[in-house]
C-alpha cells in the first residue's frame, strides 16, 4: 500500500529511518528516495555475456586427500585462478549446506528484530567488534547504498550479538569451518607462489588473524537500476569467502568487464583481497567486485574477511621482489594502519592506481 508519505517528493536528506529494510516496509513505495540514487554511469560499463569465460572451480578435497599429482594440479589451478581472475569457486569443502542455511536463517532473524533492538548493536568505529547499520557512507558523502549490514569480529576474539537465540553458536561454528578452509587454501597458495607451505600464515601471523563475519541484507528495490547494494570495491584481508541465499547480485570485474556471479548452494566463493596482493608483490591481484539489487526478492549474502593480525607489519615477501634493484610494489604497514587509512580515505593512491577504492570494513 502506498502511504501518503511515499507520494510526496523524494526527500533530499537521508530518510529518518535506520535501515533500508524499515524504509521498504514502511512506505511500500514504487520509487526510491533520491538519496539512494547512485550515479547512473555505473551500469553503463560493459557486462559480460553468459557464454564468456567463467570463474575457475577448485576442488579442495583433492588438496586434502588427493594424490601428490592431484595436489600439484590443484595448486597450479589456484595459481592461475589467483593471477588471472582473483577469485574462484571452492567445491567439496566442509562448510555444510545445512550450516550455511542455518547461518543465513539466523542472520535473517537478526535483521527481523525490531529496529529498537538492533540499535543496541549499532557501533560507530571501524574497530568496534559488533556493528550493524545501513549503507550510508558518511566519509564518501555520496548516495546511500541499498543495503543493511551486521558485522562481527569472529577471530582472534569472538563477538556476536546475544540475540536471536542460537545465533552465537551457529556463527561460531560457521566462522570456524570457513577458517579451516582458508587455512588449507593459504598453504596451497603459499606453495603456488614457490614459498614454503606455512609462509603466508607466518607472514600474516594468521594465528591472531582478524576474521570479520559480515552479513549484507539487500531488500527488493522498486527501482533497482537507480540504486546500488555495494559499489565497486576491493576487500582488505587476505582472502574473503562469500555465500548467499540463492538470489544473485554479485558481479566481479575481469578483463575490464563485469561478470555476474551466481553462487550455487554448497559452493564457497573465494576472492583474493588486498593483503594477499601485497604479500605476493602483485603477482596475485585483489578483485574488484560490487553488489547490484533487484526488484523481485531480498538478497542476503554472508562475507567472511580473513585477514592478517592487526599489529603485524605486512609487506611483499622478499622472495617475490626481484633482485635486480626492483623495489617492492607496496609500502609496508600494519593491517590496523591500512584499515585506519582506508576508513578515512587516506590510503595512498600508490597502493591503487585506478580510481576504485578498497572498501572500509
Ligand atoms: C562485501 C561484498 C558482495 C555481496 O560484503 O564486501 O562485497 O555479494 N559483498 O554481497
Ligand atoms: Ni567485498
Amino acid at each position: 500500500m502506498a502511504s501518503a508519505m511515499s507520494m510526496k517528493a523524494s526527500p533530499v536528506h537521508p530518510p529518518k529511518i535506520t535501515t533500508v529494510k524499515a524504509l521498504v516496509e514502511s512506505t511500500g513505495s514504487s520509487s526510491i528516495p533520491s538519496f539512494y540514487n547512485f550515479t547512473p554511469y555505473l551500469r553503463d560499463e560493459p557486462i559480460a555475456g553468459d557464454a564468456e569465460d567463467s570463474v575457475p572451480i577448485i576442488d579442495i578435497s583433492l588438496l586434502v586427500s588427493g594424490t601428490p599429482e592431484q595436489q600439484s594440479q590443484i595448486i597450479h589451478q589456484l595459481s592461475n585462478a589467483c593471477s588471472d581472475w582473483g577469485c574462484f569457486m571452492v567445491i567439496n569443502h566442509d562448510v555444510t549446506e545445512s550450516l550455511t542455511k542455518a547461518m543465513i536463517a539466523s542472520f535473517q532473524e537478526f535483521f527481523d528484530l525490531p529496529e529498537e533492538e538492533k540499535k543496541e548493536f549499532q557501533g560507530n568505529h571501524v574497530m568496534d567488534p559488533i556493528r550493524c547499520g545501513t549503507g550510508f557512507n558518511p566519509s564518501m558523502n555520496k548516495a546511500n547504498y541499498w543495503r543493511d549490514f551486521l558485522k562481527c569480529f569472529a577471530h582472534p576474539e569472538f563477538h556476536t550479538p546475544n540475540k536471536p537465540a542460537g545465533f552465537s553458536e551457529i556463527a561460531r561454528d560457521f566462522s570456524k569451518k570457513n577458517r579451516e578452509v582458508i587455512i588449507i587454501l593459504l598453504k596451497a597458495i603459499s606453495k603456488s607462489l614457490g614459498l614454503e607451505e606455512s609462509y603466508v600464515e607466518k607472514a600474516a601471523n594468521f594465528e591472531l588473524g582478524l576474521q570479520l563475519l559480515a552479513a549484507n541484507y539487500y531488500p527488493a528495490c522498486p527501482e533497482p537500476e537507480k540504486a546500488i547494494g555495494i559499489p565497486a570495491h576491493y576487500d582488505h584481508g587476505l582472502l574473503t569467502t562469500l555465500v548467499n541465499n540463492g538470489v544473485s547480485g554479485l558481479q566481479v570485474k575481469h578483463n575490464e568487464k563485469w561478470f555476474n556471479v551466481n553462487i550455487p548452494p554448497n559452493v564457497l566463493f573465494v576472492q583474493v583481497a588486498d593483503h594477499l596482493e601485497i604479500l605476493s608483490n602483485g603477482k596475485y591481484k585483489s578483485i574488484a567486485h560490487r553488489a547490484l539489487v533487484n526488484n523481485k526478492a531480498t538478497r542476503m549474502s554472508i562475507a567472511l574477511a580473513h585477514g592478517p593480525a592487526l599489529d603485524t607489519v605486512m609487506r611483499p615477501a622478499p622472495e617475490l621482489v626481484g633482485n635486480e634493484g626492483d623495489q617492492p610494489a607496496y609500502v609496508e604497514m600494519t593491517y590496523r594502519k591500512f584499515l585506519e587509512l582506508q576508513q578515512t580515505g587516506r590510503l595512498s593512491s600508490k597502493f591503487r592506481s585506478d580510481t576504485e577504492q578498497s572498501k572500509a570494513v
